[in-house]
């Protein structure tokens, strides 16, 4: 079964690719590399392309019938969002138009779509239901919110059956230390604190010890890249079977604070990791957990490396050998 993965050279949609290669499915990669990387994908599985070209998408529905879409591609930094608003638009909003359009002209109705906990904004209790009010804060959260909605109107349109998945924070490498995150520049905390433990920078800047949790820091939840995959093969399942469309939290239900992570990140590299104390940064809630009890129950989802020992071993693993 064809499926197109748009973005897939990137660090979530390479993960992506291994677990539709591995679960017998025939995918085939579109990306423009602007953020992605050929070494995570097989060549003959890369269609080089843009979504800003109508012509790109005319070929590529041209070549191919797809059973389903999965949609990554996207600018995906906060902080850059507020500076460049329109960037963000156009990438994420404007071009998933594009091929949104590619996909109702090749009557292809089943889309799987990169959302994020953003959409959230910041949450009046945790951990976070999928019921929650969307009050995004930057214009990176609402990029994915209009989306959302786009896939709404275009379900009561023509059809379209769509799986809106809000990501909390992804982390961590495929088990073989073959493919990893590789974000230029990094904005992750993981990949940042790995870099330290590299040689490759200085320490780590906590932004702001002061919010209202046990240490001070912020508290996220981390999802492994591989756990992000198998609950995208769920939906992308439920979504095959006409179950209908759907939006999932995907998190493991577990907050840990900076200061935990950067601990977890010393045990595992043996290297001592400086820390600086830097001040808040704008619109970064105490604390962001998601409630995945929704796809645990309805889709089954049983992630197998939730612990963050786990993540950031595998994340290690990648870094160790790429040079971070
Ligand atoms: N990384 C996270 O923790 C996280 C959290 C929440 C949501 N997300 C979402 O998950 C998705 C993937 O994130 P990622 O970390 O893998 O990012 P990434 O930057 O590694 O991957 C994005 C991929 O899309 C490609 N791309 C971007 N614009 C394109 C265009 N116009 N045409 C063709 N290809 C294009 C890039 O080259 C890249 O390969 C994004 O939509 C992001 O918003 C990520």
């Amino acid at each position: 079964m064809k499926i197109l993965v748009v973005g897939g050279a990137g660090y979530i949609g390479s993960h992506m690719l291994r677990e539709l290669l591995e679960k017998g499915y025939d995918p085939v990669v579109f990306d423009n590399l602007s953020t992605g990387h050929t070494w995570g994908v097989p060549s003959d599985r890369l269609v080089r392309g843009d979504l800003s070209d109508a012509a790109d998408l005319e070929r590529l529905f041209g070549h191919h019938r797809f059973a389903a879409v999965m949609h990554f591609a996207s600018f995906i930094q906060v902080g850059e969002s507020m500076t460049a608003p329109l960037k963000y638009y156009d990438n994420n909003v404007s071009n998933t138009i594009n091929l949104l359009r590619a996909m109702e002209r090749a009557q292809v109705r089943r889309f799987v779509f990169s959302s994020t906990a953003a959409v959230y904004g910041t949450p009046q209790t945790v951990p976070i239901v999928e019921t929650f009010p969307l009050h995004p804060e930057n214009p990176y959260g609402r990029s994915k919110l209009m989306v959302e909605e786009i896939l709404a109107d275009c379900e009561a349109a023509w059809g379209l059956r769509s799986a809106r998945l809000r990501y909390f924070n992804a982390a961590g490498a495929h088990p073989s230390g073959e493919i990893g995150e590789a974000h230029d520049p990094e904005s992750h905390l993981i990949p940042i604190i790995l870099q330290v433990a590299l040689g490759r920078r200085d320490a780590i800047t906590i932004n702001g010890d002061d919010y209202p949790t046990p240490d001070g820091t912020c508290i996220r939840d981390y999802i492994h890249v591989c756990d992000l995959a198998s609950a995208h093969t769920l939906a992308l399942n439920a979504l095959l079977e006409d179950r209908g469309s759907m939006v999932y939290n995907l998190g493991n239900g577990k907050g840990y604070s900076i200061r935990e992570v950067i601990d977890v990140c010393r045990q595992v590299t043996g290297h001592p990791i400086p820390v600086r104390i830097g001040p808040r940064r704008e619109g970064d809630p105490a604390r962001l957990v998601a409630s995945p009890d929704k796809i645990v129950r309805e889709l089954g989802w049983e992630p197998r490396h939730g612990d963050l020992e786990a993540i950031v071993k595998s994340a290690w693993k990648w870094h160790e050998t790429s040079g971070g």
